[in-house]
């Protein structure tokens, strides 16, 4: 039987988790740090996301025969490196592959490079070249870090003053760190915006279903980005048509563009799309599941997601391992008073098992924690998914939001639009 060791601690990771753990090759998931969510078969380890060394260590001990990066910062550190270079099977994208994701400046010379559609942009190290480029485009104009950060590093700026302020902020200030270093210009798209994911063995790629996040706070779009506030999926008005398109367009080129630089990509690509009318453009790629776009996929997948992974990990992808259950699926995110700016921690949570024992209804839990007394309280922004499944996507939002009613924290908030745009 086998040991797989999830790393990261979010609701995507116990998604994850949490579809590993039915497999029948599978006898415990650990997960690398986890969360308060982890039950029965999922057992946390305490050992960071990006503490290569004790990462490896701990794979060794437990005998782990397949490991698997949630998140873009353990892929960027070198944790997928350092498992393969010991010979033990992970899951994600090396550090070069990464590069995908962790510089945006690299990414757009690759869509540039392999005529992948993405908007105009140029790229500086100089702010006084930043900001005569970014005032001699059409408003509203995009600033991005290059570098990660944590989903805040890019502001669409409408007037000049905004520019200069975005990149005062960014390249002179440094409040992304380094990531700042040089920042992308890139003009606005206007659309509706997608997310795809693909998995990859290297050479073979399998297309996931269509699913759309909501990035802002509050209803209607408005607010401030966060990590995303809820997804749905699959999204009915994606035609076979424009999946093909994006297959052909985006994910095979890039995967191409990277295996032409000695990068090969096995992991799940995630490319952010806008679509305006029937045309496809590329926002960003991020190099591993989005959180909480995994949360649907993991309610809707039918297949064994460890033999998936293991076939991506050995070059063995075939596109008929990944088969769908029909109908849709749904994620509301339960955050933080605060969130996505500074909140507090250690609430209460109630309410969660009552929810749970609604038909359809799985959460999967994020920024949790149990404190001494083994009260489960909230440790972070996004706190609890609450995610449900049925035939129509009127259905699945209908149970959905009736299991969120039962859930309790002081200034808990979450968005009541998802789905609605569909
Ligand atoms: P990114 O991290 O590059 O995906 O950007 C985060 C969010 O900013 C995206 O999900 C979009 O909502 C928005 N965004 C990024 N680039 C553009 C663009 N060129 N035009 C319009 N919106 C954008
Ligand atoms: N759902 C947004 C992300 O994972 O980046």
């Amino acid at each position: 039987m086998a040991k797989v060791l999830v790393i990261g601690s979010g609701g995507r990771e116990q998604a994850l988790a949490w579809k590993l753990a039915q497999s029948p090759a599978v006898d415990t998931v650990y997960v690398a740090p986890g969360n308060g969510g982890s039950a029965g078969k999922i057992e946390n380890v305490a050992v960071a996301f990006d503490d290569v060394n004790g990462l490896l260590r701990c794979a060794k001990e437990k005998g782990i025969d397949l490991a698997l990066v949630g998140q873009e910062t353990a892929s960027e550190a070198g944790v997928v490196d350092a498992f393969q270079s010991e010979g033990i099977d992970i899951f994600g994208p090396t550090q070069k592959a990464v590069t995908i994701e962790t510089s945006k400046a690299f990414s757009k010379d690759l869509m540039r490079a392999q005529h992948i559609p993405t908007a105009e942009y140029r790229y500086f190290t100089d702010p006084d070249a930043a900001r005569e480029y970014a005032k001699s485009r059409p408003f509203p104009v995009v600033i991005k870090a290059d570098g990660l950060a944590t989903g805040k590093g890019v502001i669409i700026a409408d007037k000049e003053r905004t520019i200069d302020e975005a990149i005062d902020s960014i390249m002179v200030k440094k409040i992304f760190g380094s990531s700042g270093n040089t920042v992308v210009v890139e003009d606005f798209l206007k659309g509706r915006e997608l997310s795809m994911h693909a998995l990859s063995d290297g050479k073979t790629s399998v297309l996931f279903p269509p699913t759309q996040d909501h990035k802002q706070v509050f209803d209607g779009d408005n607010g401030p980005n966060t990590g995303g506030m809820g997804v749905y999926g699959p999204v009915d008005w994606v035609s076979p048509k424009m999946l093909k398109d994006i297959k052909a367009q985006v994910v095979t080129p890039a995967l191409e563009g990277l295996a032409a630089q000695d990068a090969l990509f096995a992991g799940c690509l995630y490319p952010g799309l806008m679509i305006d009318s029937q045309e496809i453009k590329v926002l960003e790629f991020n190099a591993r599941f989005g959180d909480p776009e995994a949360q649907v996929y993991m309610r809707l997948l039918d297949s064994d997601l460890y033999d998936i992974l293991k076939a991506c990990v050995h070059g063995e992808l075939r596109p008929e391992m990944v088969r769908w259950k029909t109908g849709h699926a749904v994620c509301v995110i339960l955050a933080s008073p605060g969130y996505p700016g500074e909140y507090p921690k250690g609430l209460p949570i109630t309410g969660v098992k009552e929810a749970e024992d609604q038909d359809d209804i799985v959460i999967f839990h994020a920024g949790t924690a149990l404190d001494a007394s083994g009260q489960l309280v909230t440790a972070g922004g996004r706190v609890l998914n609450v995610t449900a499944v049925g035939q129509t996507l009127e259905d699945a939002l209908a149970k959905v939001y009736t299991a969120v009613k039962s859930i309790h924290f002081e200034g808990m908030h979450y968005r009541k639009d998802i789905g609605r745009r569909a």
